[in-house]
């Protein structure tokens, strides 16, 4: 009903709206600016964590990306491999598992069939489970070893948008977590980042206060067929991301590529006026990508791309190059995908709704998926 909607039209509106409060819900209690973590209800022992050799992350659709970009900080924080898989491929290719392997499943639903049938091949090979879950005594997490729920509240829309962010929060917590009870040594940048992590609602809300003209250019680019989406580290499952957003709502063919493979085989798709989205890392000096990407802002552009930026704010570099340019506040680049994904999200869904779609109930989509 119209009540339920909070007087928004679409559930998936009132969703993206409510990101602030999902991910401070998602960090209360759990972590403080003064860079205290408390995750004792995770169920799994410190002990337990510091015998962990390797991470394997499996998920489905953008439960996926947000374990693609846990990989980059976990990685970074704690030194220790992670690999990422989609949940549908894991079992069939007879993967590496022990009871030193730490699974990470992370399912808003705690339903999805195929993350649920990895997370029983998982423990059958003695692998610890961790889930990450938006449902409280959903299937996953009564199965896994452990769980950290995300506090975002029900998701009402097909698509994914503040179980997204808050499950990004989760795999932060659970990096920085790794990295302090495993006593890693660069401690000033995991304190700094934990105050960081912080104050995510308040950026997330600047986003939401600034993201207008994205409706705009959305409605703008309704007749597209196409649209290309670029990024690099972080920023690639991000873009993957935007892509996924425009599938599902605008029924459009939508792809993102590693700012870096472009040269190796997609440049050859750009065209005059071809919409090309692209998620720049932070600016030279905390990131050796920014220069990078620039160039191939600027090699899209010169074949005829119309390029929508999506930069943090200050980043002057970007703006020749930039038909639209998209600023978000500035954040360590490791958390930047919780603003950068805003921006995507409102993109995909104001062309959805420029076209008529039904943006909360997808044609041929289901909220969970229980059959393999
Ligand atoms: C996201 O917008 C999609 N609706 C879909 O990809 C979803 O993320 C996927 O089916 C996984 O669902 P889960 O997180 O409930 O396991």
């Amino acid at each position: 009903s119209a009540a339920e909607k909070d007087g928004f039209d679409y559930f998936m509106l009132k969703e993206i709206v409510e990101q602030p409060k999902a991910v401070a819900d998602t960090l209360l209690g759990r972590v403080s600016v003064d860079g205290q973590l408390t995750l004792d209800e995770m169920r799994l022992t410190p002990a337990e964590l510091r015998s962990v050799e390797k991470i394997v992350i499996i998920a489905c659709g953008t439960s996926y990306h947000a374990g693609l970009i846990a990989k980059y900080a976990i990685e970074h924080w704690c030194r220790i491999p992670c690999e990422v898989e989609v949940a549908s491929e894991f079992r069939y290719r007879d993967p590496i598992l022990d009871q030193q392997t730490l699974v990470i499943a992370i399912s808003q639903s705690g339903e999805s069939m195929d993350t649920l049938m990895a997370v029983r091949y998982a423990r059958e090979q003695r692998a610890r489970v961790l889930a990450i879950c938006n449902v409280n005594g959903s299937t996953i997490p009564r199965e896994s070893d452990g769980v950290l729920y995300t506090h975002a509240g029900p998701e009402v829309g097909v698509a994914a948008t503040k179980t997204f962010l808050t499950q990004l929060a989760a795999c932060y917590l659970i990096g920085l977590y790794l990295a302090q009870v495993r006593g890693m040594k660069f401690g000033d940048e995991i304190n700094a980042v934990i105050a960081q992590l912080a104050t995510m609602p308040e950026q997330i809300e600047k986003v939401l206060d600034t993201v207008e003209p994205v409706r705009e250019l959305a409605r703008s680019l309704a007749d597209a067929d196409t649209v290309l989406f670029l990024g690099r580290h972080v920023g690639y499952p991000v873009a993957m991301e935007g892509a996924l957003k425009l599938k599902e709502l605008a029924y459009m063919h939508a792809e993102a590529f590693a700012a870096g493979e472009l040269k190796h085989g997609p440049i050859a798709l750009i065209e005059d006026g071809l919409p090309v989205v692209v998620v720049v890392p932070s600016p030279k000096g905390r990131s050796v990508l920014h220069d990078k990407i620039v160039s191939n802002i600027q090699e899209v552009r010169a074949r005829g791309a119309r390029t929508i930026v999506i930069a943090e704010e200050g980043d002057e570099s970007v703006r020749p190059y930039s038909d639209v340019l998209i600023e978000i506040p500035a954040v360590p680049t490791l958390l930047q995908p919780i603003v950068s994904t805003i921006p995507m999200q409102v993109f995909a869904c104001e062309l959805a709704l420029a076209k008529g779609n039904d943006v909360d109930q997808p044609r041929n989509l289901a909220k969970s998926v229980t059959v393999e």
